[in-house]
């Protein structure tokens, strides 16, 4: 049996509008064993047929190695939260590819799991995170998924602020234009260099000042209720960069240390909405497994 842990994710980071991604330090985790027949664990009942998508992507994986097996026994162990913004589908998919290479003993190859699961997913900025932890800005050249990582430094800390509703990918791609002013996509292009290297450098003079968009979060942010009332109380305790966590509901704060985290969550419990909160650092190791006996 192969245990595989795979981290949420936040795509964007605010001026990397489909390119950038970001790991953290905060898994989906399944469990994967072969069986004599199909098998779910622990999943929601309308999860527990042929269209799970773990099992999509493991079957993709399967005819993408060439290989068959009689049957596979899926566990559900940890979810990362679902429809808000951090990657609970990449999670899926990406395990999915990992339980077939692990189950037909296929040697890990992150860049054709990179390709499968962006072929599954139609856009590797979730994805690429996913399967090789850090920051990574990717593209797509002719369906070919290219992605490069960058080191977040260890003194970072992120607070997801995650609401208890949800904005559906669909929806938030419709809300943005067909056209966007050129100045405004200067703006976010211009930064976007200059936010990788502060990454790097824990450069959080510059994060604070570069770290903003024009392309998606003006449009999005109307989907997130108490987006503004959550980004004051953040911006009035400690902010050193804010942003929507891929197309929402979840919002990511950056902070120096823990310090100031229990009284940011002392004023979200003012608001409307329930507001939680996970303080995560990177992840740098993107999925990771290990084989476990039954
Ligand atoms: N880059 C994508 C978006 C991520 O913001 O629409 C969500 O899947």
């Amino acid at each position: 049996m192969f245990e595989v842990r795979v981290p949420m994710t936040s795509a964007n980071v605010a001026c990397g509008f489909d390119t950038l991604g970001i790991a953290f330090q905060e898994y989906s985790i399944f469990d994967f064993e072969l069986s004599d027949r199909l098998e779910f664990v622990n999943f929601e009942e309308e999860f527990c047929n042929e269209d799970n998508l773990v099992y999509i992507a493991f079957k993709k994986a399967l005819n993408f190695l060439n290989k068959t097996i009689k049957g596979v026994k899926i566990s559900l162990k940890k979810q990362a939260p679902i429809a808000r913004g951090l990657g609970s589908s990449s999670t899926c998919v990406v395990a999915g590819i990992y339980g077939a290479y692990l189950l037909t003993g296929s040697e890990i190859n992150k860049n054709d799991i990179l390709k499968i699961a962006t072929e599954i997913e139609g856009h590797p900025d979730n994805v690429a995170p996913a399967i090789f932890g850090n920051l990574c800005a990717s593209c797509l050249v002719d369906d070919e998924a290219i992605t490069v990582q960058y080191d977040v430094d260890d003194r970072f800390n992120f607070m997801a602020l995650i609401p208890n509703f949800e904005t559906k990918t669909a929806d938030a791609r419709k809300a943005l234009p067909k056209e966007l002013p050129l100045k405004d996509a200067i703006f976010s292009l211009s930064r976007l260099g200059i936010v990788l290297r502060a990454f790097e450098n824990y450069d959080i003079s510059i994060l604070r000042k570069v770290l903003a968009d024009k392309i998606h979060e003006p449009y999005r942010k109307k989907l997130i209720y108490e987006y503004d009332e959550v980004r004051n109380i953040c911006e009035s305790i400690e902010s050193y960069g804010f942003f929507i966590s891929g197309s929402g509901s979840t919002l990511i704060n950056i902070l120096k240390n823990e310090n100031n985290v229990e009284l940011i969550k002392e004023k979200l419990k003012k608001l409307k909405y329930d507001w939680k909160v996970l303080f995560v650092k990177a992840d740098k190791e993107g999925t990771t497994y290990e084989e476990r006996n039954v």
